[in-house]
């Protein structure tokens, strides 16, 4: 499917490969009405919790989604990680929930989830078990993605351990062919750790997101090191198919506040999915503030035809930009040393001709208008974020 997307100054056709055009845009063969035309928000279980969870923690999450502000700033999906699983198939060789941590099973979960109108997400692997050795859906994706369906799920996150060194390619087809055969709409997010480069096949199997890289831990390193894995990435997302740097880590304490904008910027300019990773019902007001940004949301929920991506890396200070469809800029200023330092990008450097432009500051929230250059001192492990005006 040919569709043609506008960019500043310039139209070009999105087909596999595109001569005369100087931004390179592989994307948006999906079919119009896919299931992800912006990146998916929600939260996931994981990175707080691990296999410390049950149905309250899903229930209460859910409460506290919807009363936090999160759902009025776009999160809609609940989604419960490993663990999930009793660890054996019932009798009839079907996927079971563990009765001591879902007692009242899944599609009374999914009931209460979408009675918030938010959407119940689940977690499976490509292989004989998950990683926590729960079983998995490697040679049962048929029956698995009937359940899911049945259950009433709206998302799935599916793994890669135990894969038993089968295709990749393979694997998660039959998962995707599997979910479109249940005819419910199931977001399907790849979770491969980047090994086979999902962005080159991911969307040909079914995948509406696909992660690039392993676990992302709560740490600046641990971030900055998905970070650096996203450079050259930015060709192969787009709607309905969106680079996964993995889930937000936001909030779980051992970054800092800055590092954490640091960290919330940086996904929302690279078009990532905003999966938050921390407890929604104990979080305090500066992680709140941080997840629930609006200016910044708005960058991450836009397409202007590319992810941001590097265009400047002067060691501990680089400069990101992302294309706006309005045709405005979004740019991040990243200081990943440790000493504070002036960092200065020229209107050029971020796609813009003319000197005077008027920009927004999208943490603090002002407007202001730049002259020559956008220039800021950052304070050591932080970063600013703009919108400049085209
Ligand atoms: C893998 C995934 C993680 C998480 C765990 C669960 O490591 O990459 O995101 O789902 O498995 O066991």
């Amino acid at each position: 499917m040919l569709k043609v997307y506008r960019l500043p100054a310039l139209t070009c056709i999105a087909v596999a490969t595109l001569a005369g055009c100087h931004r390179t845009v592989l994307v948006a063969t999906a079919p119009a009405g896919g299931l992800a035309p912006t990146p998916p928000m929600g939260w996931n279980s994981w990175n707080k919790f691990g296999c410390r969870i049950d149905e309250q923690l899903i229930r209460g999450t859910a409460d506290a989604m919807v009363s936090s502000g999160m759902k009025d700033a776009g999160y809609r999906y609940v989604n419960i990680d490993d663990c999930w699983e009793a660890p054996e198939r019932d009798a009839n060789g079907n996927l079971t929930t563990d009765s001591q941590r879902f007692p009242s099973g899944m599609k009374a979960l999914a009931d209460y989830v979408h009675s918030k109108g938010l959407k119940l997400g689940i977690y499976s692997s490509a292989g004989t078990g998950t990683c926590q050795r729960r079983p998995a859906s490697l040679d049962h994706e048929v029956a698995d993605a009937r359940t899911f369906a049945a259950w009433g799920i709206d998302y799935l996150k599916y793994d890669n351990c135990n894969n038993q060194n089968r295709p990749a390619l393979e694997r998660y087809k039959a998962m995707g062919n599997a979910l479109k055969a249940t005819g419910r709409p199931i977001v399907y997010s790849l979770c491969e750790w980047g090994r086979n480069k999902p962005w080159e096949w991911g969307r040909t199997v079914g995948g509406d997101l696909w992660r690039t890289t392993g676990d992302i831990r709560d740490s600046w390193d641990s971030m900055l090191h998905i970070l650096d894995q996203q450079v050259g990435l930015e060709k192969y997302s787009g709607p309905n198919a969106w680079n996964d740097p993995d889930m937000l880590e936001v909030g779980n304490g051992r970054m800092s506040n800055a590092e954490y904008i640091a960290h919330f910027s940086l996904w929302a300019l690279l078009n990532a999915p905003l999966i938050a990773g921390n407890d929604l019902r104990s979080m305090n007001d500066s992680t709140r503030a941080i997840l629930t940004n609006r200016d910044v949301i708005a960058v991450d929920q836009d397409w202007g035809g590319m992810q941001g991506h590097k265009v400047r890396d002067d060691g501990e200070l680089e400069v990101w930009v992302k294309p706006m469809s309005s045709g405005d800029r979004a740019v991040v200023l990243l200081n990943r040393g440790s000493t504070a330092a002036r960092i200065a990008a020229s209107m050029s450097e971020i796609g813009l001709s003319g000197a005077r432009h008027g920009a927004r500051d999208l943490w603090t929230h002002r407007d202001t208008t730049v002259d020559g250059e956008l220039a800021t001192t950052l304070a050591p492990h932080s970063a600013a974020m703009y919108l400049v005006h085209h």
